[in-house]
């Protein structure tokens, strides 16, 4: 019998976010930055996003974290304020259980409460099957692919950028 909860991480939780991390920077493409920021950077990004209102979860599973996501800025232009993009990272043992999916469903349920109109995820590379199959069942649509923008591990890649509308979306418009 496992137990699964999607909770609001806390600093207890981001050594092993940090580590989660540090697997998918060396020996994957989803991110394309080249060195694992180490515990105080992830602890500064963490305190930056929450201080600023965005969600940030961690999935436990048993006990211990399995997976985490979070949403932050989409650009810093004020007019960007009501649009976030998401990020979500599953420890390489635990894909394919449904975790990445609830994370990403209370994530969304966290920012519509908090007011915002879209999620853009911007996937690291075409080949990310898991990333945009996720993100498809999700609700999100298929915006298009910027080719060949990033270069890592000696190969150009791409990103796929994904987009779901939060809460009433553009059918209306913020009074704040
Ligand atoms: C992307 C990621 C978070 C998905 O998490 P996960 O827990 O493995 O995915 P889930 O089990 O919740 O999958 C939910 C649905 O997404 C789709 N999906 C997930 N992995 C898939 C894959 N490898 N291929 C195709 N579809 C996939 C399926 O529709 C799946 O539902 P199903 O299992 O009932 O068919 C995880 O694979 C991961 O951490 N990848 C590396 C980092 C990354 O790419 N992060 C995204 C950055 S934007």
């Amino acid at each position: 019998m496992t137990s699964l909860a999607i909770r609001p991480a806390t600093t207890a939780d981001l050594p092993t976010v940090t580590e989660i991390y540090e697997h998918a920077v060396r020996y994957g493409t989803a991110t394309f930055e080249l060195i694992p920021p180490d515990l105080p950077e992830m602890t500064r990004r963490f305190r930056t996003l929450v201080d600023g209102g965005f969600p940030y979860l961690v999935a436990e599973l048993d006990g211990g974290v399995a997976g985490y996501a979070y949403a932050g800025p989409y650009r810093p232009r004020p007019a960007y304020r009501f649009t976030v993009e998401n990020s979500v990272y599953l420890d390489p043992a635990i894909h394919r259980r449904g975790i990445g999916l609830q994370l990403m469903q209370r994530l969304i349920a966290e920012c519509e409460a908090r007011g915002f109109r879209q999620m853009i995820a911007v996937i690291g590379d075409s080949a990310n099957a898991g990333s945009i199959g996720v993100h498809t069942k999700c609700g999100f649509q298929m915006i298009g692919t910027h080719p060949h923008v990033g270069l890592k591990f000696g190969r150009w890649l791409d990103t796929v950028m994904m987009q779901l509308a939060l809460g009433e979306g553009a059918t209306t418009v913020p009074t704040a």
